[in-house]
């Protein structure tokens, strides 16, 4: 597997295989079918149903919100969409980490019943035993440490983390311990380049930044904050490469404004029957009666 487009499901092997060989990949997230159709034609080889689906499709203020349901109710239409990316499916808040038995349960959930590959769990050397029991049960695990915004209440606000002696040890000890546990990726989120280059190098496993600088082994990024349909703040380290809110801004407008004149639905867009049948059914004859065109006048009131 190269970075080229992938024709058969990227496993696990294959991420490892592109980070050995120095390919450097793009991965990001989505939440649903018709989104994880378009980014798996794209030829990204790893899909993240991620929860920030709370912030950025249901309207929640934070990830803690989310719930194991909805997590696997859109890595289900998530992996519909996906015919070649390995799907990872977010983990929850307290979905792990609570008890090794339910981590594992929980993480087998999104395999057997939402048809991930693998899940995402967050925090490093708090997590690393949990990652390692979901590792053992079959389950592979992506880690994700810096800011990880389940802990935000903790972590006192959305900040780039490991700026400090203190944090950046406490980071690096993070990821080796991620590592150690047997995680096949870890995300960087929020850290300083130089930082996550460092980390990078010592990591015999891909780094996946995000507002991480350009040194990690991939990158991640939030599909709405990149193809700009994100309401309201963006991050610093999203870059818009579209503006798709404002084409389905416009796209609607469109639509509303061809209904009220009447353009549309047009001939094109509709059906017609028989008008010896239409007659009969209505009791009168074809000729005193001839049925209206499809071009109907609208003069009408509404
Ligand atoms: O939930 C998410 O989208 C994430 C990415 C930012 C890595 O965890």
């Amino acid at each position: 597997m190269s970075a080229s487009k992938p024709t058969r499901r990227v496993t696990i092997a294959d991420i490892a295989r592109m980070y050995e060989e120095g390919v450097r990949f793009a991965t990001i997230t989505a939440y649903d079918f018709p989104t994880a159709r378009i980014v798996d034609e794209a030829g990204i080889p790893l899909i993240l149903v991620g929860d920030s689906l709370g912030m950025v499709m249901l309207g929640y203020d934070t990830t803690v919100r989310v719930s194991i349901e909805e997590m696997l109710h859109h890595t289900r239409a998530v992996a519909r969409g996906a015919r070649h990316a390995l799907v990872v499916g977010d983990m929850p808040f307290l979905s792990y980490g609570v008890s090794e038995a339910e981590s594992v349960e929980h993480a087998g959930r999104f395999l057997s019943e939402a048809y991930a590959q693998a899940v995402k769990v967050e925090g490093g050397v708090r997590s690393a035993r949990t990652i390692e029991t979901i590792v053992t049960a079959g389950i592979p695990v992506m880690g994700h440490i810096g800011l990880t915004p389940q802990a935000v209440n903790q972590l006192g606000g959305f900040r780039v983390q490991g700026r400090s002696k203190e944090s950046a040890r406490r980071l690096i000890a993070d990821a080796l311990a991620v590592q150690e546990a047997g995680a096949f990726a870890v995300v960087l989120e929020l850290v300083p380049a130089e930082l996550a280059r460092a980390i990078t190098e010592r990591l015999s496993i891909p780094t996946v930044g995000i507002g991480a600088g350009p040194w990690t082994s991939a990158e991640i990024q939030v599909i709405t904050d990149v193809v700009g349909l994100t309401q309201g703040f963006t991050p610093r380290h999203a870059r818009r490469f579209g503006e798709v809110g404002e084409a389905l801004a416009a796209a609607v407008a469109a639509y509303r404004d061809a209904v009220v004149a009447g353009d549309f639905p047009g001939e094109a867009e509709s059906s017609s029957m028989d008008e010896g049948v239409l007659a009969e059914v209505l009791g009168r004859s074809t000729l005193d009666q001839p049925s209206e065109s499809l071009a109907i006048p609208l003069d009408r009131d509404l």
